[in-house]
């Protein structure tokens, strides 16, 4: 049996699983897989199952199944490789854990975003679908994730907003970011955070678009749960204690949502 092309992982490695969390960083691939096995009350695993280039898998064992952490890496491309090849062996439901930055002034540092769809800003997803086709969460997951966000929620402070993800292929011009190399910010992209923030869209974040289409198109299950590192409205930058106080708050929720799947 070959091992996929880009995930080192064949049938017999990943034992059935049929749930994949997806962080993009390959070192969170460890936090995440480390919080869900504890959740389990077991030691977590010392290595991953598989780690070529971005992608960095765990499998942790989950009552009579197992469930698989994979990094996607960053953005649309990379996100489809991973989905790809995690659906051809088989898993069939996704949860995108990830961190994002706020365009509404209610939102906080610290808050939970479950996105129910997503603006299609990247390029990977246009390859499965055209640009028409809803980017939307299955609603199994999207209320899976909003019950375990809402446990999260009452154990940490914090809020959960669930709603529209503005998902880009870039984090600087597609997020309207001047803190670039240029500054500059293509015509294209001025004041339109102004307008997706009128449009009551939530948040930029860079990988919802391509797992979500991907999964509606194959009539497979995905969401997406984000924790709040920035608020845009304030600043661009992120800071070391912001994006830890957000990936924590995502991987809890991902953590609280894999027993509602399961059943
Ligand atoms: N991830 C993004 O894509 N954008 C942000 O602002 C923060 C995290």
């Amino acid at each position: 049996m070959p091992a996929s092309y880009h995930l080192d992982l064949d049938a017999r490695k990943i034992c059935g699983a049929k749930i994949a969390l997806l962080p993009g960083d390959p070192f969170r691939s460890s936090m995440v897989s480390g919080h869900l096995v504890k959740s389990q009350g077991h030691t977590p695993p010392e290595k991953p199952l598989a780690h070529k280039r971005e992608f960095c898998t765990y499998r942790v064992p989950f009552g009579r199944t197992s469930v698989l952490v994979t990094s996607t890496g960053i953005g649309g491309p990379s996100a489809s490789i991973a989905l790809d090849e995690l659906a051809q062996l088989g898993v069939d439901t996704f949860i995108r854990v990830g961190t994002t930055g706020t365009i509404q002034t209610h939102i906080k540092v610290g808050d939970v975003i479950v996105t129910s769809a997503s603006v299609r800003l990247d390029g990977a997803s246009t390859h499965y679908a055209p640009i028409e086709f809803p980017a939307v969460a299955h609603h199994e997951v999207l209320q899976a994730l909003l019950a375990g966000a809402k446990a999260s929620c009452r154990s940490q402070k914090g809020k959960v907003h669930v709603g529209i993800t503005v998902s880009s292929d870039t984090f600087y011009p597609g997020q309207e970011r001047h803190d670039s190399f240029s500054g500059h910010v293509p015509r294209r992209f001025q004041g339109m955070t102004e307008e997706w923030r009128r449009l009551n869209a939530l948040n930029y974040e860079m990988e919802s678009a391509t797992v979500l289409t991907l999964c509606v198109a194959w009539g497979l299950r995905a969401g997406c749960v984000s924790g709040v590192v920035v608020s845009r409205g304030r600043k661009e930058r992120v800071s070391a204690k912001a994006l830890r106080l957000g990936e924590e708050r995502a991987v809890e929720t991902a953590v609280l949502t894999v027993p509602l799947l399961i059943g």
